[in-house]
């Protein structure tokens, strides 16, 4: 089965993320979107909402699981016997720090990486500038999935 692995930290998932998902989808078996768990960054929603909510919206796909992981990409790719990792490529301030990390992967675990250029709908797309500009009142609805748009709203009305 020809298998890869779409990781990130998806605080929250994104329409660019989803993007990336779908057609990763389409070449692959199995794409399975790893959660990344890190416990020294602050997030505003924590691991298992993440998960749940890209669950919720890649449940249309067959081929798409969703898991969580803590510590390195490779490892997981390791433990579940998966040989590529893809990442989505926005511009090119994205390409310094990827180019390095995949060929940090490929001389530690000969893990290759796949970059897909993200669909220019969502170029200037991150899960950090839905947050700012959902905090301050902007329209976000167009950026990220119905589920994560209600999310965002009742995270961000808490006190
Ligand atoms: O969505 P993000 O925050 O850009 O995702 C970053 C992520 C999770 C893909 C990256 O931090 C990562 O791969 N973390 C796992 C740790 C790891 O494998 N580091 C090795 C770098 S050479």
């Amino acid at each position: 089965m020809r298998r890869v692995v779409c990781p990130g930290s998806f605080d929250p998932v994104t329409n660019g993320h989803l993007d990336i998902i779908s057609r990763a989808a389409q070449l692959y078996d199995e794409v399975v979107v790893a959660v990344a768990q890190n416990p020294s960054k602050t997030t505003l929603f924590t691991v298992a909402e993440r998960v749940e909510l890209i669950r919720e919206a890649t449940k249309r796909y067959d081929n798409v699981r969703v898991d969580r992981f803590e510590g390195l990409t490779v490892d997981f790719c390791r433990d579940n016997d998966i040989s590529a990792i893809i990442k989505g490529l926005r511009a090119v301030s994205d390409f310094d720090y990827e180019m390095q990390m995949a060929q940090m992967n490929y001389n530690q675990a000969g893990v290759e990486t796949l970059f897909m250029t993200t669909n220019p709908l969502y170029a200037f797309l991150s899960s950090s500038l839905v947050k700012d500009f959902a905090k301050f009142g902007g329209d976000v609805s167009g950026l990220v999935p119905a589920n994560v748009l209600e999310r965002l709203s009742s995270r961000l009305a808490e006190p």
